[in-house]
């Protein structure tokens, strides 16, 4: 007997890696990934040979927000099934952190061209076999950012909340020719979405929004990684979409994921200010005072896999301003700091014997890696103490240390 086939996007990790690796138990599963390398597709590969469904499984490449890419797929995908496609799943996604002021409208674009137009890209690509074999099904990967708009995440909400108005407007329509449409909402997964974030050029966010920005990433920090009982794993999330979506001959609309954030729900529905969820927000993200992001830098008390340091601008005081991305647990901390001299940085770091990587001018990738990991306490003392000054960043004898600023850019 022939099975079903299943088209999801953005396999090569998370939920997409997951679900495709469980589907193809018993459908014929073409999974897609955006940039195919052998590298890419190693960890799927792995999952799918210890699950025993590599003959289920075919990887294709697949980039949602190209037109082309996503019609070369489907119609490579079609023409191995007999132009049978039950299953979409739209799972490809990222992250846009950042209010709109901070965001280029280059990446507010591309925040919707993935997670919305790319969804509906795929849904116009495999419609129509649905429509013809009068029977399919649509899984819409959103987010509890689908229904409550959360700091920080303008764009990436308002691309969630665009997915749930499509499904909705298309799901009593759809189901006249046999199609269900579901909007999945999970809370925090912990894989490594958060990690994958786009953020803003720190050095340009106006002062306005450092203290609240502080306290939302300590909020997500919390969350997450940090929060085994109110987080979930990608398996989980896979496992209940294949229980409540693929398997109910019926799917409702909306299917959540993570009982611990019901009320986050329940609170939207029945306010219909929208009350409930400012005030949620503003105290779930916002109230706390402000805190060091060095406590929050190791939420596990383990060390960064690496520290990036990048987007280096030069002040008018002609100090070097710079992002510190602490890789974490799949969390990332970032925080600007001023170091007079990108160059002495570099040979300071080198002459520490600290490893690390120049992979393009104005950027730098710290390994923490056997070095140091036992006692991170901060990551601002640690890069300090790595450099071998324990001096508050803006402390002048750091800087004395480091040299005299580099002369101001023209
Ligand atoms: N993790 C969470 O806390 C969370 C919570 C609620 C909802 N979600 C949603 O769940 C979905 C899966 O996220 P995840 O947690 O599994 O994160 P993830 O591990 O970062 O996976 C995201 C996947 O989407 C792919 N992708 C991004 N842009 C793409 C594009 N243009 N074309 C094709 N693939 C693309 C990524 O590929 P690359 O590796 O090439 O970037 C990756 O395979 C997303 O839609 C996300 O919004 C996540």
């Amino acid at each position: 007997m022939k099975l079903p086939t299943a088209f999801v996007t953005g396999c090569n990790s998370g939920v997409g890696l997951s679900l495709a690796t469980k589907l193809a138990a018993n459908h014929k599963v073409f999974a897609g990934v955006r940039g195919l390398t052998d590298a890419k597709r190693a960890d799927l590969d792995r999952a799918a040979a210890a699950a025993g469904v590599t003959d289920n499984l075919e990887v294709i490449e697949c980039d949602v927000a190209s037109e082309a890419s996503v019609q070369e797929a489907v119609a490579a995908m079609l023409a191995k099934t007999d132009g049978r496609c039950d299953l979409l799943v739209a799972n490809a996604g990222f992250s846009l952190f950042g209010s709109v002021e901070m965001l280029p409208m280059d990446d507010i674009r591309s925040q919707f061209e993935t997670n919305v137009f790319g969804a509906i890209r795929c849904q116009q690509a495999v419609l129509p076999a649905m429509r013809q074999q009068g029977a399919g099904k649509i899984v819409l990967l959103s987010s509890v950012g689908g229904v409550w708009g959360q700091p920080f995440n303008d764009a990436y909400c308002a691309s969630k909340f665009a997915l749930e108005g499509l499904a909705e407007s298309q799901a009593a329509l759809f189901r006249g020719f046999g199609v269900r449409v579901c909007c999945v909402q999970p809370g925090a997964i912990r894989t490594a979405f958060i990690a994958n974030a786009k953020r803003p050029d720190m050095a340009k966010v106006p002062a306005e929004y450092h203290a609240p920005l502080q306290r939302t990433m300590a909020a997500y920090q919390r969350s997450g990684q940090a929060a085994p009982d109110t987080s979930q794993t990608p398996d989980e999330v896979a496992q209940i979409i294949i229980d409540r979506v693929v398997a109910v001959a019926e799917p409702p609309l909306k299917v959540q994921t993570n009982p611990a954030i019901a009320a986050v729900f329940e609170g939207q529905l029945k306010d219909t200010t929208g009350e409930w969820g400012v005030q949620a927000a503003a105290k779930r993200f916002l109230a706390e005072p402000a805190q060091e992001l060095s406590k929050h830098d190791q939420p596990m008390g383990q060390a960064p896999s690496h520290i990036e340091v990048s987007d280096f601008v030069q002040t008018s005081a002609g100090h070097l301003e710079y992002t510190i991305r602490s890789h974490t647990l799949g969390g990332v901390v970032v925080a600007t700091h001023r170091y007079s001299d990108f160059a002495r940085l570099q040979t300071v770091l080198a002459s520490a014997k600290i490893n690390y990587d120049n992979p393009f001018p104005g950027k730098l990738l710290v390994h923490t890696e056997a070095r140091r990991k036992e006692r991170m306490a901060t990551l601002e003392t640690w890069l300090n103490g790595a450099l071998g000054v324990p001096a508050a960043r803006d402390d002048p004898a750091f800087h004395a240390f480091l040299g005299p600023p580099a002369a101001p850019s023209a």
